[in-house]
């Protein structure tokens, strides 16, 4: 399908649920974890998607970028580097929503994240943009344990990390991605609403990477640090102190128990539970992620 398919943009409600076919998706993040999945499953749902990060054209840091991305397309999937409720987002995230609206892209979903304070400006930013908007206020990832650095510190053999004993309802990315799209072309259904991702269970840190090791097959640790020794261990790393201070604010906020129940939003907008830790486990286990 083109980019011109907008032209042959249709609502198909013959089932009662309503369905746009022909739409052009504007993906920010897109060779990111979610963005990857949410490209795939729009693609899957008949939808033109269009992939946009630094190595499209498209900087969230510079918005002389951001129409050639947005002209044409019809809704966009925005994930905001590296978090929702990093300094600046709220005003990119606003920013980037008024110029969508501006080209006529109304349509704007919003990743954001459960029980994270810092990221209500963001959140308030795209509401107040006066676009057609959804947030989708996800858990943990249950890949930042297959993916990215933390899974290369498991693989390592032990994840050091401010999580205490804290039980969390890691979330599989498909489904996020699932949702997202579940959204966009489910109509008005989901427009002005926030809908909260979980997994089906709640698990600590330390049995999360009890259960990697299992699939693994090789003894994996995980040793919890105060939030903010971990923070300088990442500015001994090399992570910009300012950086490392909201990480450490983040990590006491998300990781203080707020977040240790579950959220029905993949039931309520897939009709099915949500995909279990353990399936990311086995098939990342499978293909050899966390192998010595
Ligand atoms: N990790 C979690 O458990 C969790 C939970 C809930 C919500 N979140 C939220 O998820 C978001 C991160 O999503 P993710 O994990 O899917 O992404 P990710 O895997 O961290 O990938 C980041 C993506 O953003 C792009 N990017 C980075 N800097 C950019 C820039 N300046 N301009 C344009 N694109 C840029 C990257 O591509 P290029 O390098 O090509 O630019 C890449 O596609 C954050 O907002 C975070 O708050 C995370």
């Amino acid at each position: 399908m083109t980019q011109n398919a907008k032209s042959a943009r249709r609502t198909d409600d013959t089932d009662g649920a309503p369905r746009t076919t022909g739409m052009t998706l504007v993906v920010t993040g897109a060779s990111g974890r979610t963005g990857s999945r949410v490209a795939r499953a729009a693609e899957a749902a008949g939808l033109t998607v269009r992939p946009a990060s630094r190595a499209t054209g498209f900087d969230w840091e510079d918005p002389s970028t951001w129409a050639d991305t947005l002209r044409g397309a019809d809704a966009a999937y925005l994930v905001h580097p590296s978090d929702v409720g990093a300094p600046g987002s709220a005003e990119a995230v606003g920013g980037l929503a008024r110029a969508a609206l501006g080209l006529g892209v109304r349509r704007l979903v919003l990743l954001s994240t459960r029980g994270e304070d810092q990221a209500l400006p963001t959140e308030e930013a795209l509401r107040a943009s006066g676009a057609d908007w959804t947030v989708v206020r996800a858990a943990w990832f249950a890949q930042n344990l297959s993916e990215g650095p933390l899974a290369e510190e498991v693989r390592r053999g032990e994840l050091v990390f401010p999580a205490g004993e804290v039980r969390e309802p890691f979330v599989d990315v498909r489904d996020i991605a699932e949702v997202v799209v579940a959204a966009l072309t489910g109509g008005e259904r989901y427009v002005g609403r926030t809908v909260a991702v979980t997994g089906p269970r709640l698990l600590t840190w330390r049995e999360a990477v009890a259960e990697i090791a299992a699939a693994a097959g090789r003894p994996l640790a995980y040793r919890a640090v105060p939030a903010r020794d971990y923070g300088e261990a990442l500015t001994g790393f090399g992570v910009p102190r300012e950086e490392a201070s909201f990480l450490v604010e983040l990590f006491e906020t998300l990781l203080d128990g707020r977040n240790a129940h579950l959220e029905d939003g993949v039931r309520q907008v897939l009709g099915r539970e949500p995909r279990d830790f353990a399936d990311v486990v086995r098939e990342a286990a499978a293909a050899g992620t966390w192998a010595a």
